[in-house]
């Protein structure tokens, strides 16, 4: 299980207190389907995904990317159980849906630079640190249910 420090829960409370979930959610998810194009396959209902400026621009993408962001933001209120907080999405994920797991990873660290771009600065190595920490426990929690 992935153990967050006092400062590590200051530092990715404190930032995620400033993102816009509604704008980061739909970068973040259209760059995943743009870098990693395979990733389109499970969103074969979101319409055009036939380029870079149609996937940026969809409406489904950033509405989905929002739904997913808010989530994730709901799961860091619970940072010292993220198994518990995944729990019925990692199902969801895994019965449903089959999303290979690897792809959790790989949204997380999309998510990681879409911050980065974002902040800047503020997005220094230490915070850049305790966020990496988040996904990588974020995208484990959501992968537990598989089996
Ligand atoms: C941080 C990682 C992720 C989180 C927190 C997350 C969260 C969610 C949430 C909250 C929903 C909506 C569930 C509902 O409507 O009840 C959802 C649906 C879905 N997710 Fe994820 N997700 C993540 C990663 C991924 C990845 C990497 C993929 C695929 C590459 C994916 C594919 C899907 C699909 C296909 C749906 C259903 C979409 C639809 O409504 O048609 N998710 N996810």
């Amino acid at each position: 299980m992935v153990h967050f420090t006092a400062e590590e829960k200051a530092a990715i409370t404190s930032l995620w207190g400033k993102v816009n979930v509604e704008e980061a959610g739909g970068e973040a998810l259209g760059r995943l389907l743009v870098v990693y194009p395979w990733t389109q396959r499970f969103f074969d209902n979101f319409g055009n995904l036939s380029s870079t400026s149609a996937i940026m621009g969809n409406p489904k993408v950033k509405a989905h990317g929002k739904k997913v962001l808010t989530s994730f933001g709901d799961a860091i209120k619970n940072m010292d159980n993220l198994k518990g907080a995944f729990a019925k999405l990692s199902e969801l994920h895994c019965d449903k849906l089959h999303v290979d797991p690897e792809n959790f990873r790989l949204l997380g660290n999309v998510l990681v630079c879409v911050l980065a771009h974002h902040f800047g600065h503020e997005f220094n190595p230490q915070v850049q640190a305790a966020f990496q920490k988040v996904v990588a426990g974020v995208a484990s929690a959501l992968a537990h249910k598989y089996h």
